[in-house]
């Protein structure tokens, strides 16, 4: 993505490695300071993945694998024995991070299949391998996303997003952003509709912060809003991303989806998930399986921004002793759903024959 950074533009990627290092930028900065951060090892990348330094199902996805090519790379001088132990505990410790996106187990399971033989340097080529291509499969799929995603909005379209699927949720591009980045270069007039995406703010935070870098016009909006700008007719369409999809076509993003979509179905406005195969969970088969994150209730207690000073702090909303529950996500069923926008093209109902026919066979 393009970053513009004192005055001067440059290309970044939400997140890479090297040598044994994860950098990466630090998204709870944004949008008041860009700075990148370093991971030393596979538990600080464990760490950085539940506090959400890098979140995202796409992003999240790539840390784990990069998580497990650096346990590769610490436990590169042990017994084969010792490095199994050692890299079993790791993939371990990095699937109880966050438990919804079903884009970090693929890129463990990835990681962790392609290390099951040869010798231990073997093994660990094959798995900083895989994880580059985990990285590689990410950024492509993305892109594919935003061509295809991109012949489903008209000139002059005001488009609704939730949280943040973007280049940030990704290593690059993103997936509900993209297809909106390829209609703007593609000299498409686009409006974006920002949900501000309590309690974290990612839309606020950090979907504007990228829509600004890109120059598309956006107005952050609060959640409640949304409703009053479909039924005013300002809304032409929805896109989001997705955390898990499962087998039938049921989605769980980010929490206040669903009610999006319904609000959407309500005034006949296209509701559109874009994501990648590695979002999809075949052996789930329907949304009441999928496992919702709950988060500390802080997160609803209190916010951070900037005071008046300029310093970062925190301000508390609620009383201390307040109860609160904080889920993360929550699961849209797949009737209100227009269509998948994916890296194979838009699939459509009946979802449990596109997904299958896009990405496994009915018997597998
Ligand atoms: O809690 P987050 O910020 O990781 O949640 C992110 C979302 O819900 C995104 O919409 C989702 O990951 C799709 S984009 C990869």
């Amino acid at each position: 993505m393009k970053v513009k950074i004192d005055g001067e533009t440059r290309e970044v990627r939400t997140l890479w490695m090297e040598g044994q290092k994860i950098r990466l930028i630090d998204q709870r900065r944004l949008p008041h300071r860009f700075e990148i951060t370093t991971l030393e090892n596979h538990k600080e990348t464990a760490k950085a993945i539940k506090n959400m330094v890098m979140r995202g199902a796409g992003a999240i996805g790539v840390a784990g694998g990069y998580g497990i090519a650096q346990a590769a790379l610490e436990a590169q001088h042990m017994s084969v024995k010792g490095f199994e132990t050692y890299l079993f505990e790791a993939a371990e410790r990095l699937r109880k991070t966050r438990p919804t996106a079903a884009n970090l187990f693929h890129a463990i399971d990835r990681c962790m299949e392609a290390s099951i033989s040869g010798s231990v340097h073997e093994r660990v080529r094959a798995i900083i391998s895989e994880a580059d291509s985990v990285a590689e499969d990410d950024l492509s799929a993305s892109r594919r996303i935003g061509e295809y995603g991109c012949d489903l909005i008209d000139d002059g379209f005001r488009i609704l997003t939730h949280c943040n699927a973007g280049a940030l949720a990704f290593i690059d591009y993103g997936t509900a952003l993209s297809p909106i980045r390829f209609a703007h270069m593609r000299g498409k007039q686009v409006f974006v509709f920002v949900d501000e995406t309590r309690p974290r703010c990612q839309g606020a935070r950090l979907t504007a912060w990228e829509l600004e870098q890109e120059g598309i016009p956006y107005a952050v909006i609060v959640d409640n809003a949304a409703g009053y700008y479909m039924r005013q007719g300002e809304i032409d369409m929805v896109i989001v991303g997705a955390d898990r999809v499962a087998a039938n076509g049921d989605v769980a993003n980010k929490i206040g989806t669903y009610e999006k979509a319904v609000v959407a179905k309500e005034n006949r406005i296209p509701f559109y998930v874009a994501a990648p195969r590695m979002t999809f969970d075949l052996s789930c088969r329907n949304g009441d399986f999928i496992e919702i994150e709950e988060r500390d209730p802080e997160e609803v207690r209190s916010m951070w921004g900037l005071n008046e000073e300029g310093k970062p702090s925190k301000v508390l909303i609620s009383e201390e002793k307040t109860n609160i529950r904080n889920p993360a996500f929550d699961v849209t069923p797949a009737e209100f759903i227009s269509g998948f926008i994916t890296e194979v093209g838009i699939l459509r109902p009946p979802y449990s024959d596109s997904i299958y026919e896009a990405f496994g066979s009915k018997e597998g």
